[in-house]
């Protein structure tokens, strides 16, 4: 009996495997043709990463992206950070500029003065060797699409309200975060490189402050509509930053900044950058201060990338 059973299972193992080689060949040539597989994950997945720093890099059919929860200014004690990231497990995203999804609940005490910031929960465009280093004079575009929220508690907020939340004592921003250097290798080291360009998006609390406020701004540029404002001045590691803040707080920011990485460059001020620099790092994030309460920022929607 054993020996006829053998003989059953084979008869049918055979027309399964040959059904399923068709099936798994049927699929390549869909993905080949541009088509849906058929054996395709399009789920999506969320996970929590609350560690002090963490590299986080979701596959993806098309621009790479790292998050980190970058807690570097945080000594482990009172407080604390967790960033969700939602990867589509297909890899392939809804453009292929588009960043995985991604939102921040924080809290932290009021710090120092001379380092009020706790962390820059952030995520960058992995392009070294690729994208970066970029030199400046063979940039032609820098374009940036994004959506985000921040609001008290817990929850994602539908809508920023800058004004209660400063009410309620929080001081963060949201902020583009690029680093330049004449050196090709300096210019993607965050700490190597000899200037560092932000974008503020939104400025949330009195105690967040460009560095150089008080100098009053060096130069404006509108770009689709946003009203920037330029900053200058240097870091506690010596580094030279160059703040465009936007006038108005802009939660859903489309637009080329190429003439704001470019308007730096012919500045002409003593240790202001020059035409002669490379772009080698590109992200977007939060400068955490401090706030009493836990809130969170939210980032529906991210594209970024670096034209030459
Ligand atoms: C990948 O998964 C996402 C999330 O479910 C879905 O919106 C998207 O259409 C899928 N992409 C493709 C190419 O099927
Ligand atoms: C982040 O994920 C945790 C764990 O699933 C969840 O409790 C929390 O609500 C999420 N936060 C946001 C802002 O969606
Ligand atoms: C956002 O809006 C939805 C629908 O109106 C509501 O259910 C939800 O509570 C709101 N979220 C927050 C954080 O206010
Ligand atoms: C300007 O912003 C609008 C609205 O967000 C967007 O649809 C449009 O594509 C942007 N234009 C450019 C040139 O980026």
């Amino acid at each position: 009996m054993g020996f006829r059973s053998l003989i059953s299972f084979g008869m049918v193992a055979i027309p399964i495997g040959a059904t399923l080689a068709v099936l798994l060949g049927l699929d390549a040539h869909r993905s080949a043709t541009g088509q849906t597989p058929l054996f395709q994950d399009n789920s999506v997945s969320t996970d929590t990463y609350c560690q002090k720093a963490y590299g986080i890099t979701p596959a993806s059919t098309g621009q790479q992206y790292t998050l980190n929860p970058n807690q570097w200014g945080w000594d482990g004690k009172e407080g604390g950070l967790c960033m969700n990231v939602t990867q589509f497990n297909n890899n392939t995203y809804p453009t292929p500029m588009t960043a995985p999804q991604f939102s921040v609940t924080w809290q932290y005490p009021q710090g120092p003065e001379t380092q009020p910031v706790h962390a820059f929960p952030n995520i960058k465009i992995d392009g070294e060797g690729s994208l970066f280093p970029a030199a400046i004079g063979t940039i032609k575009s820098i374009p940036v699409d994004v959506e985000w929220t921040y609001g008290l508690g817990t929850e994602a907020a539908n809508t920023t309200d800058i004004p209660s939340m400063a009410a309620a004592n929080v001081n963060t921003n949201v902020a583009i975060d690029m680093f330049l250097d004449p050196d090709m290798n300096s210019a993607q080291s965050t700490t190597q490189s000899k200037y560092e360009i932000m974008v503020w998006l939104g400025t949330i609390g009195a105690a967040t402050q460009p560095i150089g406020l008080a100098q009053g701004a060096l130069a404006t540029e509108i770009v689709n509509g946003t009203t920037f404002n330029l900053y200058f001045g240097q870091n506690g590691q010596g580094q030279y930053v160059l703040t465009w803040s936007a006038a108005t707080t802009v939660e859903n920011f489309v637009g080329d900044i190429a003439p704001l990485v470019k308007g730096v460059t012919t500045l002409g001020l003593p240790n202001s950058p020059g035409a002669d620099n490379y772009l080698g790092y590109m992200g977007l994030g939060s400068e955490a201060l401090w706030t009493p309460q836990e809130v969170t920022f939210d980032v529906s929607y991210l594209s970024m990338d670096v034209k030459t």
